[in-house]
């Protein structure tokens, strides 16, 4: 029997991306998307394709050497699909912190004091990723804690981590917009920021 594999996609999205400036480009937003996020799809469909012959020929080394491919591509789709669930316009509650009686806001507000402190660790390792890669905004599911953590490439977060939050610190992320000044990015994109959807995956 063969197996059926279906290829991915691009995600829908429920915004449109003029919707999410001035924080945001709508040109900038289109080019994450339709070109680099494109790129991961594109990556992963050929990558998985590739590795299910070199299996069905039993080529082993082939299938070892296809492990980086899937890894780079399979995590640059995810981690991009994560992005874009991180963003909200403001007219549909982007930027706004989440209900005070949900469990995101009483683990941010004990672990953390505030939700700027949180906001200034998480830029704070955006700024202190040196070439291309992902800041996460974490539950552990082990203890429950949030975590911080920040990945080089598109690398993932460890399967005990239930990522909240996604945030792109690959140039091309900002570039076209804040050029040279990514710290501009990274205190305009709370605006934005989908705190509710965040909640959601908390509780999850
Ligand atoms: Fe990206």
């Amino acid at each position: 029997m063969t197996a059926v594999r279906t290829k991915v996609s691009l995600p829908e999205l429920k915004y449109k991306f003029t919707d999410l400036e001035p924080f945001i480009s709508a040109d900038l937003n289109t080019l994450h998307y339709t070109k680099h996020h494109q790129t991961y799809v594109n990556g992963i469909n050929q990558a998985l394709e590739q590795h299910a012959t070199a299996q069905a020929a039993g080529d082993l080394i082939k299938c070892v050497e296809l492990q980086q491919n899937i890894k780079f591509h399979g995590g640059g789709y995810e981690n991009h699909c994560l992005y874009w669930d991180s963003l909200a316009p403001q007219a549909v509650g982007g930027g706004k912190l989440p209900e005070e009686s949900s469990g995101l806001y009483k683990a941010v507000i004990s672990q953390y004091g505030s939700f700027d402190n949180l906001i200034k660790l998480a830029n704070k390792a955006l700024a202190g990723i040196q070439g291309s890669g992902w800041v996460f905004i974490c539950k552990n599911l082990n203890n429950g804690a949030l975590e911080i953590i920040s990945v080089y490439n598109h690398e993932r977060p460890s399967a005990h981590l239930r990522p909240l939050l996604a945030l792109d610190a690959w140039e091309h992320a900002y570039y076209l917009q804040y050029k040279n000044v990514k710290v501009e990015f990274f205190s305009a994109i709370w605006n934005i920021i989908n705190w509710a959807e965040a909640a959601k995956k908390f509780d999850a």
